[in-house]
């Protein structure tokens, strides 16, 4: 079983055919996905969800793209849905320095808060990162958010970086991008990172895998990115869906 660590079947671009998405993931092997909402509608759409799918979970979080609009009563909400038996982690959150809608120093007081309610709550948490590594792994590290743990989602960075988050007791998520031709270092770290640290996902809408590259990505594809890490690693396939299958399992605290 393929286990999908993250997806936005909340997001519009799937109001129209979900059922249709999730059969082609049914298909294709993959048995339990996290739904992750960044906002207000797309946690509201979240809950619903897990609430009608027994194989979704859900992870509540407030994007960094949007940190300036988070507001004391949000970030209340989010750790009253913390409780809720389908809900897995926080997040996703984290840092985003490519839009500048927030500025950076907002975009890391909502980041501090957030690793501070995963802790009270004790929730492993979910980093999007984007053009901001150093500054992610300085405040993961001065805020113990090993004591939580987490998934470094659709992970870029270099293998080193990887390590050291590892280290942190961070799981490294690898999405679409490992299978592009020219992306050297997901493949590096495909390579380097051992399985039982590894995750897998699609980001879906976002960032669908080759040959798909370009469309809307979807959580059938999710098979791909474990078939590349397959070839990469040199190992069969379903050693690949089992050891991330679990991973994931024992990361959300799931059976
Ligand atoms: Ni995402």
């Amino acid at each position: 079983m393929l286990f999908d660590t993250h997806v936005h079947l909340n997001a519009e671009q799937f109001n129209e055919d979900l059922e249709e998405v999730i059969s082609r993931a049914k298909e294709a092997g993959v048995g339990r996905m996290v739904v992750v909402g960044f906002d207000r509608p797309t946690i509201e759409r979240a809950m619903e969800l897990v609430e009608r799918y027994e194989f979704l979970y859900a992870s509540v979080g407030w994007h960094p793209v949007d940190a300036i609009d988070m507001t004391d009563g949000d970030l209340a909400w989010i750790e009253e849905l913390a409780s809720h038996p389908k809900v897995v982690a926080i997040g996703e959150m984290g840092l985003d320095y490519h839009w500048d809608k927030s500025p950076k120093e907002i975009q890391k007081e909502v980041f501090r808060k957030q690793i501070h309610l995963a802790k009270r709550v004790k929730l492993p948490i979910i980093i999007h990162n984007r053009e901001a590594t150093q500054d992610i792994v300085d405040i993961l590290r001065e805020e113990g958010a090993e004591e939580v743990g987490g998934i470094m989602h659709c992970f870029s960075g270099s293998a080193e970086i990887a390590k050291e988050c590892v280290d942190m007791n961070f799981y490294i998520s690898l999405g679409g991008p490992v299978t592009f031709k020219n992306a050297k270092k997901p493949k590096e770290v495909a390579q380097e990172i051992p399985l039982e640290k590894l995750l897998i996902e699609t980001d879906c809408p976002y960032l669908a895998p080759h040959p798909n590259r370009g469309k809307r990505n979807e959580p059938a594809y999710v098979k791909l990115v474990a078939e590349q890490i397959a070839e990469l690693k040199g190992i069969p396939l379903e050693e690949v869906e089992n050891v991330t299958t679990q991973n994931a399992n024992k990361l959300f605290n799931i059976n």
